[in-house]
């Protein structure tokens, strides 16, 4: 049987955190940090996102603006809109949510972002950083999901850690961290043989595919700690990339989909935005 790790609650501990944070910062800096969201297009997905970001934001007390814009925006007029916030004092961290339609080349927009208001962590400086374990901004789910293992008290190092999927925002950087707590990493992915047996062995488990349940109980090992960062709907009901209720059977630890990765998520992003925030006015 295992704990649960509820990412509801322990977001609320990071966000009154950063919420104090907040209060000092208006008291030394006379300004909150001002996190800007750019929405291109109509996809309800990402408008449920976005909204969830901004109020998380206003609720610690920071600024907060949503900019939404046409999903035939063009490319040079979305460049011209990021080197605008770039240029602006008052913004201290800027947010493209993806994806954005296909006639913009999402690479260049991220690395068109000053690297001290990439509060997502995505340009290509700070993704270095993670790969060279040098100080820069983390992204946000794969440093939600280490402040999660992190408070389960289970050391990582020298443990087998298997994560599955290696997208650019969770997967390659979850990979990396935890290589730098000194795990012994794997990355397992669609083209992966013998995936069950891959995890049966994993110590530490990071289901990021996006495909409902499709990490069975069986391929649970005794003991280990399960991280599932997939969000899947199916018949009108949010599911995980693991099948919880046979996992916890046999998992120490677990996280529940919803209230697991999501909102730490949004707690991680916070904490960026005041990081941004401190690079910028700390000058
Ligand atoms: N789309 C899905 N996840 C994210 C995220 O963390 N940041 C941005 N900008 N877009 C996303």
């Amino acid at each position: 049987m295992s704990n649960v790790i509820s990412g509801k609650e322990l977001s609320k501990t990071i966000r009154a955190k950063v919420k104090e944070d907040v209060e000092k910062l208006q008291a030394t800096y006379n300004k909150v940090p001002h996190l800007v969201v750019v929405l291109v297009g109509e996809d309800p997905a990402s408008l449920s996102y976005v909204t969830a970001k901004e109020r998380a934001c206003k609720r610690a007390g920071m600024k907060s603006t949503l900019l939404r814009k046409d999903a035939s925006i063009t490319q040079a007029e979305l460049l011209t809109l990021i080197h605008e916030l770039n240029d602006d004092p008052d913004v201290h961290g800027i947010l493209v949510q993806l994806p954005i339609p296909d006639h913009i080349d999402e690479n260049v927009i991220i690395d068109a972002i000053k690297q001290e208001k990439d509060v997502d962590g995505f340009h290509p400086l700070n993704v270095a950083a993670v790969h060279l374990g040098t100080p820069g901004i983390l992204p946000a789910t794969p440093k939600g999901i280490m402040t999660m293992l992190k408070s389960t008290g289970v050391e990582l190092k020298g443990k087998r850690a298997l994560v599955i999927g290696r997208s650019n925002i969770v997967g390659k950087p979850v990979a990396m961290l935890l290589l730098k707590e000194h795990a012994t990493v794997t990355i397992a992915h669609s083209r992966t043989q013998n995936m069950g047996d891959l995890a049966r062995e994993a110590d530490i488990l990071v289901a990021a595919v996006g495909r409902a349940n499709m990490v069975t109980g069986d391929m649970i090992k005794e003991g280990a700690v399960v991280i599932d960062v997939g969000v899947n709907r199916v018949d009108d009901k949010l599911v995980g990339d693991v099948d919880f209720e046979a996992a916890k059977e046999k998992a120490a630890f677990i996280t529940p989909v919803p209230g697991g990765v999501g909102p730490m998520t949004i707690a991680s992003l916070l904490e960026n935005t005041v990081e941004c925030f401190l690079m910028i006015e700390g000058k």
